[in-house]
């Protein structure tokens, strides 16, 4: 079953996603894990949901004001954690703690999404491949020890499919997810699965599920109505 993850960033309250809860409350499958803000972990984790951070901090505990720690998000019951998505990368300089993070995240079992892309610059500059290894490199290199097939998945999200509407071509994300599965065997022998991330809608969802090397999705925007989620997700194999 492919793993579907439901990235809610800052949006929706309480009041919100009570009726979100009780619109798709049976319907979910154990392959989908929720990321709503810190918030309101508890309110999915008491519908027996398995749920992910956003992000967690670089350090497990100390002077950082506003930083969650995991040991912290740990009693709030998560499993996961998205690290170096690309919003914080570019608004909060996560690039310079995804190693740290990595480590943190996954010496206190917790898995953990590992974000890479490209912006639409690199892209067209034809440099995709140049920053995805480089974004592997900085997360996987010290951290070796501690990754192993399952803990660490790796989320694809081109900077410039966020939010935007576009996704690449089929021929384009084959040919760069299979660069990425390559390159993580040949490099660090593992076998990790690879999301896609960005822009996944209602039509989209059939063309990318004609690619089979994409182990299931990372889904913003279209994640935070619960009927078309639910429509989503049962169109996903
Ligand atoms: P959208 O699905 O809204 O493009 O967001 C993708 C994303 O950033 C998920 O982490």
């Amino acid at each position: 079953m492919k793993l579907i993850c439901a990235n809610f960033k800052m949006n929706l309250t309480s009041r919100v996603l009570k009726i979100y809860l009780d619109e798709v409350s049976g319907k979910i499958k154990d392959n989908v894990v929720f990321f709503p803000s810190v918030l309101y972990l508890s309110m999915f984790k008491e519908r027996g949901y398995t749920v992910g951070s956003q992000d967690i901090s670089f350090k497990e505990f100390g002077s950082l004001t506003g930083d969650l720690s995991v040991t912290q998000l740990k009693e709030f019951g998560i499993d996961y954690t998205i690290i170096g998505h690309s919003e914080r990368r570019e608004f909060y300089n996560d690039s310079k703690y995804v190693k740290n993070k990595v480590k943190i995240a996954l010496t206190n079992n917790i898995k953990t999404i590992l974000c890479i892309g490209e912006n639409l610059k690199e892209f067209e500059e034809g440099v995709t491949l140049d920053i995805l290894k480089k974004e592997l490199d900085t997360a996987l290199k010290s951290n070796l020890k501690y990754i192993n097939n399952d803990n660490l998945i790796i989320a694809y999200e081109p900077i410039w499919a966020i939010g935007t509407g576009k996704i690449p071509t089929n021929k384009i994300l084959t040919e760069t997810i299979k660069e990425i599965k390559d390159y993580l065997q040949e490099s660090y022998n593992l076998k990790l699965k690879v999301l896609y991330g960005g822009s996944v809608n209602l039509e989209n969802i059939i063309e990318l599920e004609k690619i089979s090397l994409i182990d299931g999705y990372l889904i913003g925007g279209a994640s935070l109505n619960p009927d078309k989620f639910l429509s989503l997700i049962n169109k996903v194999n």
